[in-house]
């Protein structure tokens, strides 16, 4: 057992029915269906809930049980029949008609006789895994019909969670803000990017907030650059009509400005969720905007060679499928920190990683012998997860020679213990439960990640020549030309 010290927070869900709309589709098979099983499997889910799963799709009650099991079994679970049958007693299917008012009728009544059955009190989630188009007219039809509550009036709540991505420019990601505003303000609003419920990521502001030694060197005195890597081993998958609206960048640069902003924002002065939020506010409004010239030498885009030829792809498709990336924070603890970025499919290893590359000795013998970066900080994210240090030391024997080692801190739970810790869909499911939005993104981060991305999209779209698609080998990790990208300022990936 790991020993805790002082400090120790938990989050107690409270009593509630979780609505999900979009429930046939594919975030809800593979993320939100087994996380919510997940947190009953696991005890976590609190004790009064239940579950109203909503689309447009006819399906009996064989037909959802046998999907749900299946469902459950392809996520990895080997449900017990137990667990599963208390599961399938906590919820109901709802056949969605989302233009018109009888369907949200039958939901509000539905939800009421469900209350008073699982002794809930008007405490309501309701999870949006439709595309986002639907998102404006189903919470304005569920403010119609009552079921937006304003926590003012009465000993209740209701909840939006949604999904990034969302739009295709600020305006209209903007747009999509607005008409959700319209029916659940900012505080009932919970924007989901599933990397921040990942324990490595917790654990960087973990370990900034309780050991004054990084924090203290992590700025632009000590550190010499950051680099974030978010590599698939996998291409597509059969999710061509997705992708290829979408591209890498789009799907990839909330997950990437959240690490960075996470390992970068100033700490902020208490756990409270609002001050987290205003700290990571002042990160997105530090980051430097690229202009059109800066995006044809500070970023790089790539397509893997066999993307062509996968199903669905459009013949001539400059989708992205890579992206390589110099940026930069206008604050005083990072100015003239360069955060060096590469993230993409078939890129050879499933890897999610941040590496604080510390600067080389600039005093002492070694200031003259290149022994490369000596201290190097690495946050591995996905697939495992782990934190090392890399430090040169004496190598043992009779002469003085040095080599590179590595202290790893291995602060994963022991055995069966890990078995009942919540995924990053669950615990994101729980904060959502329990009303804390310290791990959600605010719609002003979504401004701020508009505000840099758009910039790149217009610069690709309208300058073509300036900003040419590299082709990679599957399985390597980008272009040449992102290999440049960092050793044109003499420095090399780690
Ligand atoms: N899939 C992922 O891994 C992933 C990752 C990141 C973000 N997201 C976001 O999560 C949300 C759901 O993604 P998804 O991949 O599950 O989408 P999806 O499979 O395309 O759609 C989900 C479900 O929404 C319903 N639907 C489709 N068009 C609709 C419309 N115009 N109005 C209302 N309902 C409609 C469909 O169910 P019925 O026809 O049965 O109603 C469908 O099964 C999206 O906002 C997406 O951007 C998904």
């Amino acid at each position: 057992m790991t020993e805790t010290l002082g400090f120790c927070q938990e989050m107690r869900p409270e009593s509630c029915g979780f609505v999900l709309f979009g429930a046939t589709g594919d975030l809800a098979a593979r993320k939100i269906l087994p996380a919510l099983y997940g947190l009953c499997e696991k005890k976590i889910a609190p004790g009064n809930f239940y579950l109203v799963l909503a689309a447009r799709t006819p399906q009996d009650r064989p037909a959802l049980e046998n999907r749900l099991w299946n469902t459950l079994t392809r996520a990895g679970f080997s449900p017990s029949p137990e667990v599963f049958s208390s599961f399938l007693g906590r919820l109901e299917y709802l056949q969605a008609d989302y233009a018109s008012p009888a369907f949200f009728g039958r939901l509000a009544a539905a939800l009421t006789r469900l209350d008073g059955k699982f002794g809930v009190k008007n405490k309501r989630l309701f999870y949006l895994a439709t595309p986002p188009e639907a998102f404006e007219g189903i919470t304005a039809s569920l403010k119609t019909a009552g079921l937006l509550f304003d926590p003012k009036d009465c000993k209740c709540w209701s909840r939006v969670i949604i999904e990034k991505p969302y739009g295709s420019s600020l305006e209209s990601a903007a747009a999509v803000d607005a008409g959700l505003k319209q029916a659940a303000p900012e505080d009932q609003v919970y924007r989901i990017d599933h990397f921040t419920g990942k324990e490595t990521v917790q654990n960087l502001l973990a370990l900034r907030s309780a050991n004054a030694v990084f924090d203290n060197t992590w700025n632009n005195r000590f550190v010499d650059h950051v680099q974030l890597t978010v590599f698939e081993e996998l291409g597509l998958e059969g999710r061509a009509a997705f992708f290829e609206k979408l591209g890498l960048a789009r799907d990839m640069m909330s997950h990437i400005l959240q690490l960075a902003a996470i390992i970068s924002m100033d700490l902020p002065e208490t756990f409270r969720d609002t001050d987290f939020k205003a700290s990571k506010r002042r990160f997105f409004e530090s980051l430097r905007v690229l202009s059109p010239q800066e995006v044809r030498t500070s970023v790089v885009r790539g397509q893997y060679a066999g993307y062509a030829a996968e199903s669905g792809v459009a013949a001539g498709s400059r989708t992205e499928t890579f992206l390589a990336l110099k940026l930069l924070i206008d604050s005083d603890r990072w100015r003239g920190v360069p955060f060096y970025v590469r993230a993409g499919k078939r890129s050879g290893v499933k890897r999610t990683r941040l590496d604080i590359v510390y600067k080389k000795p600039e005093q002492g013998i070694f200031r003259h012998i290149d022994i490369g970066y000596p201290n190097v900080f690495s946050f591995s994210i996905q697939p495992e997860e782990t934190v090392s240090f890399s430090l040169i030391s004496k190598h043992p024997g009779p002469k003085l020679c040095f080599a590179r080692r590595s202290m790893g801190l291995d602060y994963r739970p022991e055995g069966g213990e890990a078995a009942s810790y919540p995924t990053d869909y669950e615990r994101l499911l729980i904060d959502a439960m329990s009303g804390d939005q310290t791990l959600f993104l605010s719609s002003a981060e979504m401004s701020g990640m508009w505000r840099f991305l758009s910039p790149i999209l217009t610069a690709w779209r309208e300058d073509a020549a300036g900003n040419p698609l590299h082709v990679y080998p599957d399985g390597a990790p980008g272009p040449a030309a992102a290999d440049e990208l960092i050793t044109k300022d003499g420095r090399v990936w780690v």
